[in-house]
């Protein structure tokens, strides 16, 4: 009996790869563009980093980490999230000495216990970015306006950017014990799971997705009604910055995002082409958190785009570029050599390259060129062979032509370059 994979964890099949690594691509552009540098760190990290910064009682922490001892005693957990590490790899290498101001990015997997369903696995991948030291407002407009960058040069339109503020440690608290008042004459109408997050965060019940716990929040009081003057300046900042980068956004006062690090700035940028796990993009500010991980008393914005989602929002794979490829098919003794030698040739050259070796017939391997995709055949007979002569076929247009080339392979396999595009 075959194994089965696990439940939430995704294969990235051939085809959907090829689309990844376009993004991929993209993205590294764009991250260059703006300054970013990549960083890569571990998927294991102690579990106390993550339960310090995205904090106890998010349903993160509570709920969907996975967490195990491991041979020496230690609790490790696969991060959910990239952020914390990326953070802690800031503290802990004193990157801060270089250069207080660092601009990183990193791409790769991040694990949640959540219920899979369409956009949301228990296996899933990030492009996070994170500007370190940069207090302007003009930084978190910036970071959105990337964000919005990379998922244009991918194509993908009809996403919305939502934003908001949720104060900082001057004004927050004031707002968190009135909601926590007001949630308390709630109490019966809220799920079981908010009843207790309307003590232990109050904040939380404002994403709480089931009907119940949204009609209850009905005259519940306004975020927004609380920001100290220095919160409001920062978020008029950030849309001016905006409208200067020319990218249209809208505000969403029920916005809270689901980690606890956020100060004043969070955004998502959400499709509805998604469903109901509808943001592609999210992030904020976190001013207070590299000071609270032991770091540095410095200023912090980021987002994640999770990849699953984007690559669900990209068209088809005939938009993304494809490379041509070479299929060299030989028929005889002497004319497999002599394929193998020019298919090598071609692939250090940068070609792609594709050749039997299996001595098929003629009609089978002009079977698999067609399958592959191959735009060019180049077949090697052994009679043409012992005349200096191959023959080229393009397989869009069916045209077939005689080349020779004089015992001279570079110039053959120049030719070739030329018929595909390339200079070799
Ligand atoms: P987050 O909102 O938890 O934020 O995740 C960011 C994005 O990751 C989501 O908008 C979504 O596209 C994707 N994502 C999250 N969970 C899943 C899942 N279970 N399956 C598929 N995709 C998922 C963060 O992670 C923050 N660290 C973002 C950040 C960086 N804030 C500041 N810096």
């Amino acid at each position: 009996m075959p194994i089965p994979g696990i439940r939430g964890f995704k294969d990235i099949l051939p085809e959907e790869a090829k689309r990844w690594q376009h993004i991929e691509k993209m993205a590294r552009d764009v991250f260059r563009c703006f300054g970013f540098n990549e960083i890569r760190i571990p998927i294991l990290e102690k579990t106390e980093l993550f339960a310090r910064s995205i904090g106890e009682t998010t349903d993160i922490v509570e709920k969907e980490m996975y967490t195990f001892v491991d041979r020496s005693g230690e609790s490790l957990t696969l991060r959910p999230e990239a952020t914390a590490s990326m953070l802690r790899a800031f503290i802990e290498h004193g990157l801060y000495a270089q250069d207080k101001i660092q601009k990183l990015y990193t791409i790769g997997p991040m694990f949640r216990h959540e219920r899979p369903q369409k956009g949301r696995y228990r296996q899933f991948h990030q492009i996070n970015a994170e500007a370190i030291g940069l207090d302007s407002p003009a930084i978190d407009a910036e970071l959105m306006t990337m964000a919005m960058h990379i998922l244009s040069a991918l194509g993908v339109s009809g996403v919305e950017l939502q934003i908001n503020s949720l104060g900082c440690s001057h004004c927050r608290p004031q707002f968190r014990r009135d909601l926590q008042s007001f949630l308390g004459t709630r109490q019966a109408g809220l799920c079981p799971d908010c009843q207790r997050r309307a003590v232990s965060n109050p904040l939380r019940v404002l994403d709480c997705k089931v009907e119940r716990c949204r009609a209850a929040l009905e005259g519940m009081p306004s975020l927004s009604e609380y920001l100290c003057p220095d919160c409001k300046t920062h978020l008029h900042a950030v849309e001016e910055h905006l409208r200067l980068f020319g990218v249209p956004y809208t505000i969403n006062p029920l916005m809270v995002r689901g980690l606890d690090y956020y100060t004043r700035t969070t955004f998502e940028i959400t499709s509805l082409a998604l469903g109901a796990q509808s943001a592609v993009a999210a992030g904020g500010r976190y001013d207070g958190l590299i000071k609270e991980l032991g770091g540095p008393d410095l200023s912090g914005m980021g987002f994640a785009i999770g990849m699953e989602r984007l690559s669900l929002l990209i068209g088809d794979l005939q938009k993304i570029g494809e490379e041509p490829i070479l299929f060299v098919a030989a028929m005889g003794e002497n004319a497999s050599v002599m394929a193998a030698r020019i298919a090598h040739r071609l692939r250090l050259a940068g070609i792609q390259a594709e050749i039997d070796y299996e001595g098929h017939s003629l009609k089978s391997q002009m079977r698999r060129a067609g399958k592959i995709g191959a735009s060019l055949v180049l077949i090697v007979g052994d009679d043409e062979l012992a005349r200096n002569s191959v023959t080229m076929r393009d397989m869009k247009s069916s045209r077939q032509w005689a080349v020779d080339f004089n015992d001279d392979i570079e110039a053959l396999v120049r030719r070739i370059g030329k018929e595909m595009g390339r200079v070799v």
